[in-house]
């Protein structure tokens, strides 16, 4: 039976990714921090799903240590902020919470400690639309995160898929993102006007998806082994959904 290691699990696009394993038979560890508010909540969602919540700590030695423990042929790294949690949690807890912190370093350990634990899991990364594949970061401090993010992942030496979806859609996101909402309702809304206009490229690249096709194409590349050591833009993503 095939086994995934989910980090990112209780986002919006991670739980959706949990479902979509259980639904191809597939043995899903979905991880939790290990100091959520709504840990217990989350543990009765994955089990109803028929996933197993896992509460390992963030640092590079227990995270080796699990996935040496459950061996995941799959991982997957969906982790990230918003400048409006950022700035919550840093005021709740006083330490340094950014796009570089959660975004970059996150995904960092994740894959270091994927190759210290003695198994070789392919690893799926969710990026974002726009990340340039040259040797200059973008200026975005969130544009650099995900550029700086995606180099390590190639050079990890273990397989990986790197998707770069563009806004992630849907009902049921638990936090208001009013930018993002109307960031989908101008990118949507123009990028219609650029198809009618013959620009079906850009507007194929940019017009927003939902978590639960997103999901789906991240289930299916994991799973494709000849899907290994590609970057899927927005519009193959669509098609593999
Ligand atoms: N939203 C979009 O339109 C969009 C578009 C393109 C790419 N992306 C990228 O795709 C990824 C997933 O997006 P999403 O919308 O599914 O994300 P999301 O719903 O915000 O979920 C983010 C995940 O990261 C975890 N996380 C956040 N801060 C953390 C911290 N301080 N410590 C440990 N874990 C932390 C969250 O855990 P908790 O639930 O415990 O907070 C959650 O599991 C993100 O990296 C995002 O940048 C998003």
């Amino acid at each position: 039976m095939t086994t995934a290691f989910v980090a990112g699990a209780t986002g919006f696009t991670g739980r959706e990714v949990v479902r979509a394993l259980v639904e191809q038979g597939v043995r899903a560890f979905a991880h939790v921090r290990p100091d959520s508010p709504r840990f217990s909540e989350w543990q009765k969602r994955f089990s109803e799903m028929g996933a197993l919540a896992d509460s390992t700590a963030w640092t590079e030695d227990a995270m080796a240590e699990t996935l040496g423990r459950l061996a995941p042929d799959v991982m997957f790294g969906l982790l990230g902020t918003t400048r409006a949690r950022a700035k919550a949690e840093r005021a709740a807890t006083g330490k340094r919470v950014d796009y570089e912190t959660i975004d970059h370093a996150l995904t960092a350990l994740l894959l270091k400690a994927a190759l210290r634990s003695g198994h070789r899991p392919r690893f799926v990364y969710l990026s974002a639309a726009g990340t340039p594949d040259g040797d200059r970061p973008p200026l975005s401090a969130y544009g650099a995160a995900r550029w700086k993010t995606e180099r390590e992942v190639k050079t990890s030496g273990l397989p990986f898929v790197i998707a770069r979806p563009s806004f992630i859609a849907g009902p049921g996101r638990e936090d208001d993102r009013p930018a993002e909402r109307f960031g989908v309702a101008v990118a949507d809304g123009a990028l219609r006007a650029a198809g009618v206009l013959g620009m079906r490229r850009l507007s194929e690249r940019y017009r927003s998806t939902t978590n639960t096709a997103l999901a789906q194409s991240l289930v299916r590349l994991a799973l494709d082994p000849a899907a290994a050591g590609r970057v899927y833009e927005s519009e193959a993503l669509r098609r593999c959904s």
